[in-house]
């Protein structure tokens, strides 16, 4: 009786596992890194589709990520042109991504570092120093391809 039961779970996780693999979302499965943004109340578009790898430390936050290149994008809705790092790190815990590292935006003819970015209802907020800047979140809805990567800064 007990035996027949364990059979019956095992294929009852083997059915679940397998059919969660195959009908799964592709951007879920091919970055968590996009998850852990989603997981702490942001929206995927503040991280490009080409995420190589991640590293997270669910603890302090502290995490690292790997987009394998140097990246440009156009951010929605001002088309302020952004240089992703290869590595982007930081901190992040609910509502709040702290001390990054490797997001800049190109704005009066200057480059800034994007310092912070807070979630505040349906907006975002942008923090470059003692500067902030707020958008709505739905405009970051969809991850955003990397742009040329051969030109420089
Ligand atoms: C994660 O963060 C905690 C708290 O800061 C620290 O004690 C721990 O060593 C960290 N773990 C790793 C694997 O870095």
């Amino acid at each position: 009786m007990a035996e027949a039961s364990l059979i019956f779970l095992s294929l009852t996780l083997l059915f679940c596992h397998s059919s969660a693999s195959s009908s799964g979302n592709p951007i879920l499965l091919s970055s968590s890194a996009h998850e852990e943004l989603r997981k702490n109340g942001f929206p995927i578009g503040l991280l490009p589709t080409n995420v190589l790898d991640y590293t997270l430390n669910r603890t302090s936050g502290d995490f690292s990520v790997n987009l394998g290149d140097f990246c440009k994008i156009t951010l929605p809705p001002d088309n302020y042109l952004a240089s992703y790092s290869k590595k982007i790190t930081g901190k992040i815990v609910e509502g709040r991504i702290a001390e990054i590292d490797g997001i800049r935006v190109r704005a009066f003819f200057k480059w800034w570092s994007i310092t912070g970015i807070r979630s505040s209802g349906e907006n975002l907020v942008f923090e470059v120093g003692m500067v902030t800047a707020k958008y709505p979140s739905k405009n970051f809805d969809e991850s955003p391809p990397c742009e040329g990567q051969s030109s420089s800064s």
